[in-house]
C-alpha cells in the first residue's frame, strides 16, 4: 500500500496550515477547502463552515452537546426511508425549508410569493379530472367545499392550459395514502385551466394534521414544548412550460393552528377565504349546510417548468 501511494504521488501535499488554537481553526479549514474547482461549491461550503464555527463559538457548544447533535443527525438518517423523509421534516421544523422557498420565489424574495412547501404527500399521477368535477372518490364525511381558482401571469393576464394538481388531507386529517379508509387517489386531482385561466372542482373542507413525531424531530418538538400540528390546507402544483412550477398551499382561515404551524408554512398571502354557507342555498342536491366556498387567484412567474421528484414512494 505504502509503495503504491509513493509511486502515484511524488508531489508535495497541499498546505493549509496547522491549527494553533480555537480562534485559528476556521481559517485553516477554509484554506483546505479553497481548492474546489466548482466555484459555487467553494462559496457555499466556505459560508457553511464560517457560520457553523460561529454557531459553536456563540453557543459555547459543549462536548456533550456536540455528541447529542451528531447522534441527532445520525438518527435523522436512520429514520429516513422510501416512504418517510426525516431530513426534510427537520428542515421544515426549524423553518429552513420555508426560508429557502421564500428566498427563491417572489422575484428571489423581493416581493410576496404564492409559493409554499411541497410537503411529503404529493404524488405525480393524480387522476385527470374535468373542471367542475369532484375529487371526492370515496365516502368522505365532512362539509362540502366548492373551489374556484384562477391562474394568471405577473401582469394579471389569465394563463390558459396550466396543468394543476391539487391534493389535500380529509376532514379526519389524513391523506389517502396514510388512510386505509379512503379510496386510492381520494382528494387528489389534475385539472387544466380554461381560456380564462380558471379551474374549479368539488371537495370537502380539509382538516389540519400532526406531522410524524416518532423520530428525532418528534423528540425535538417535545423538548421545545411545541405541538406537531399543521393548519388545514389545500395543496396546489401548477405546471406550464415557460413558467416556474408553482408549488403552494392555501390555508383554511378559521384554523386554530394558523399562527403556530409546526413547519412555518403559513404566509399572509396564502390564507384563503374559505367562506361558510348556511343560508339555505344548495349547490348540489346532496349538499347539507354548512358548506364552504374557496375563491383564490394564483400568480405564476416566468421561469423553468420542472416537475419535482415525488418526496416519498
Ligand atoms: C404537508 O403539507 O403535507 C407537510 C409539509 C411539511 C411536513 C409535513 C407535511
Ligand atoms: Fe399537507
Amino acid at each position: 500500500m505504502r509503495d503504491q501511494v509513493d509511486k502515484r504521488d511524488t508531489s508535495a501535499p497541499p498546505v493549509h496550515g496547522i491549527v494553533e488554537d480555537a480562534d485559528g481553526v476556521t481559517d485553516v479549514v477554509l484554506a483546505a477547502m479553497n481548492g474546489a474547482s466548482n466555484p459555487r461549491l467553494r462559496e457555499v461550503m466556505a459560508s457553511f463552515v464560517r457560520h457553523l464555527h460561529a454557531f459553536a463559538r456563540e453557543a459555547q457548544l459543549t462536548e456533550a452537546e456536540y455528541d447529542l447533535a451528531v447522534d441527532f443527525l445520525n438518527r435523522i438518517g436512520q429514520a429516513t426511508h422510501e416512504s418517510h423523509n426525516e431530513g426534510i421534516l427537520f428542515a421544515d421544523a426549524v423553518g429552513f425549508s420555508t426560508l429557502v422557498c421564500l428566498l427563491n420565489n417572489g422575484r428571489n424574495g423581493a416581493t410576496e410569493t404564492a409559493s409554499a412547501l411541497l410537503g411529503p404527500f404529493w404524488r405525480d399521477n393524480s387522476p385527470p379530472t374535468a373542471n367542475g368535477g369532484s375529487i371526492v372518490r370515496s365516502s368522505t364525511p365532512g362539509p362540502a367545499l366548492f373551489v374556484t381558482c384562477r391562474v394568471t401571469g405577473p401582469d394579471g393576464a389569465p394563463l390558459a392550459g396550466v396543468e394543476v394538481d391539487v391534493w389535500q388531507a380529509s376532514p379526519a386529517g389524513m391523506y389517502e395514502n396514510q388512510d386505509p379508509e379512503q379510496a386510492g387517489m381520494n382528494l387528489r386531482g389534475r385539472f387544466v385551466t380554461d381560456e380564462e385561466g380558471r379551474f374549479w372542482f368539488r371537495s370537502v373542507k380539509p382538516a389540519g394534521y400532526p406531522v410524524p413525531t416518532d423520530g428525532p424531530v418528534g423528540d425535538l418538538l417535545r423538548a421545545q414544548s411545541r405541538h406537531p400540528y399543521r393548519p388545514a390546507h389545500l395543496h396546489v402544483l401548477g405546471h406550464k412550460p415557460g413558467y416556474k412550477t408553482l408549488i403552494t398551499q392555501v390555508f383554511v382561515d378559521d384554523d386554530a393552528y394558523l399562527e403556530s404551524d409546526v413547519v412555518f408554512g403559513v404566509t399572509r398571502h396564502l390564507i384563503g377565504d374559505y367562506r361558510r354557507r348556511d343560508d339555505g342555498s344548495r349547490p348540489a342536491p346532496d349538499v347539507e349546510a354548512p358548506w364552504y366556498t374557496l375563491d383564490y387567484t394564483f400568480v405564476m412567474e416566468p421561469g423553468e417548468a420542472k416537475r419535482p421528484v415525488p418526496p416519498i414512494k
